[in-house]
């Protein structure tokens, strides 16, 4: 595919935001100040089209509640990576029924990565008639003018059409706070793990022009964010889909020479693509966190064969051990599935073997979920969920123990911390990050927030470290 056919034109943007003139122009006229509801589910790409679909919607004219029931627009932005989620999703839209019988007026409008389900949105179509719109991640860029099409016509609008994907640049955007932002350095995945659906509702990995992302993180640090996190499902193929010979790691080297005092963090990074150049780039560049999120899923090579990852246990390991070896005190955090179809005890041990022998500093963990359409939800699954549960309690339990371990050496150390919000908490009334992302509940004045500031760490637990601001 060429370029041009992957980006969106600036004139078709041009014309979404007419479109946001429109209704920003609807509302004025009935003196109206609409509310809208975003709620969104699932990963940090998806928090990020959320804040899109703020940005388009402040555009219009509307301003913001965390109350469906007093909202003229509710929106779920959904996700479709494991059953739970959608069931919940499906409870929610349930639930508006009763918001709809008291305001008529209001719109429901299900996206996200749900939406883009043909599974979903005909379920939708036949079963939630009080949802007026649905659109998938593809349309993202087109919200204005569905959005008005609902208010023109009054009738149900779907725009969920299986396609490849685009980039739109320019899109805005409202963040949730001045120092933490997500940047999508580009959409989409091309690896098709056999039990994940994202390739299928994403579309084909498609990398934004370094000069935006640049442009973007610029923009970003000028205007006092501190904590940057560039986005892709798998950031190691950045480049991959363009004609430069330009990589995730020439990107991030040329983002560490934006003057400014910020970190980089980036997520998700897949272990078949993650290069010696990468890890050599980290360690170098002043601004890129010493934080890996580095998911391997399994610890057993048969496993990993049937999930199509495309690396063994023994290569995950010897990257780990190289990253190691380039940036001593590395935070290490990881993805695992526990209970793929087929997989036996002695396997899911091996993934258990394999958390104690690396020693992660968190791990994301999942009992495996079947998604339709997807090639492991094909496969005979035996075991009961019962025997998956225990299996993954071991888990949780090493993992909490190594956890606990790696935060109690902390105590009696100073670290530098960025303060990012406060916590409710009389006691620890502030929530910091410390460079390898972990969360520290923190005594000192409110007068922090948004600050790097050095703190010294007093205890630990499980979950977080404590400490006081010092000097
Ligand atoms: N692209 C990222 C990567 O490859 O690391 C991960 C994206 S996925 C949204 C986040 C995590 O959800 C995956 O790493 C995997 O552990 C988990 N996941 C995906 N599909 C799942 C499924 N069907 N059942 C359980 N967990 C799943
Ligand atoms: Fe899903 Fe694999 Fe793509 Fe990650 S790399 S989004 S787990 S298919
Ligand atoms: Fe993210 Fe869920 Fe979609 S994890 S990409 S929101 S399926």
């Amino acid at each position: 595919m060429e370029r041009k056919d992957v980006q969106i034109p600036a004139e078709a943007l041009a014309r979404q935001r007419e479109f946001s003139g429109q209704i920003r122009r609807l509302f004025e006229s009935r003196q109206a100040h609409p509310l809208a509801c975003v709620d969104t589910f699932g990963c940090q790409q998806n928090v990020a089209d959320g804040q899109k679909i703020q940005g388009m919607l402040r555009e219009m004219g509307f301003a913001f509640t965390q109350e469906p029931g007093e909202a003229d627009l509710v929106i779920l932005n959904t996700c479709a990576v494991r059953e739970h989620a959608e069931q919940r999703v499906f409870g929610n839209l349930g639930a508006l029924t009763h918001t709809k019988k008291d305001n008529p007026e209001q719109v429901i409008c299900l996206c996200g990565c749900m939406a883009q389900e043909a599974r979903v949105s005909e379920r939708v179509k036949r079963s939630y008639p009080h949802v007026n719109l649905v659109f998938g991640p593809h349309a993202l860029w087109k919200f204005p003018e569905l959005l008005w099409q609902v208010y023109q016509t009054r009738k149900r609008v779907f725009s969920v059409a299986e396609e490849d994907g685009t980039i739109a640049e320019g899109i805005p955007t409202v963040r949730e706070d001045g120092v933490k932002a997500w940047v999508s350095i580009m959409y989409g995945c091309n690896n098709f793990c056999s039990y994940c659906i994202v390739p299928y509702v994403r579309g084909r990995e498609r990398s934004r022009d370094p000069q935006a992302v640049l442009a973007e993180v610029k923009e970003l640090v000028a205007a006092g964010y501190k904590d940057i996190t560039l986005l892709g499902q798998n950031v190691n193929s950045y480049g991959n889909d363009r004609e430069e010979d330009y990589d995730f790691a020439d990107l991030l080297a040329e983002i560490d020479q934006i003057p400014g005092e910020y970190l980089i963090r980036f997520m998700s990074s897949h272990p078949k693509d993650a290069t010696k150049k990468l890890f050599d780039t980290m360690a170098r560049c002043s601004h890129v966190a010493k934080q890996l999120h580095l998911p391997f899923q399994s610890g057993n090579d048969r496993v990993l064969r049937e999930m199509n990852r495309r690396y063994t246990r023994a290569q995950y390991r010897e990257l780990v051990e190289y990253a190691r070896s380039v940036m001593p005190g590395l935070v290490l955090t990881s993805d695992v599935i526990i209970g793929f179809p087929g997989e036996t005890e002695a396997e899911a041990m091996d993934t258990i073997s394999l958390v104690d022998e690396l020693g992660f500093d968190a791990l994301f963990t999942f009992i495996y979920s079947p998604r339709p359409g997807t090639r492991a939800a094909e496969l005979p699954d035996p075991v009961p969920r019962a025997e998956k549960q225990k299996w993954f309690d071991r888990l949780l339990e090493v993992q909490n123990a190594h956890s606990a371990q790696i935060h109690a050496a902390y105590v009696g150390k100073t670290v530098r911390v960025l303060v990012d919000g406060e916590s409710g908490d009389e006691e620890y009334p502030l929530a910091a990050r410390t460079e390898g992302n972990r969360l520290v509940r923190l005594q000192g004045d409110k007068s922090l927030l948004g600050q790097f500031v050095n703190v010294r760490i007093t205890g630990s637990n499980t979950w977080a470290l404590y400490g006081r601001a010092e000097g």
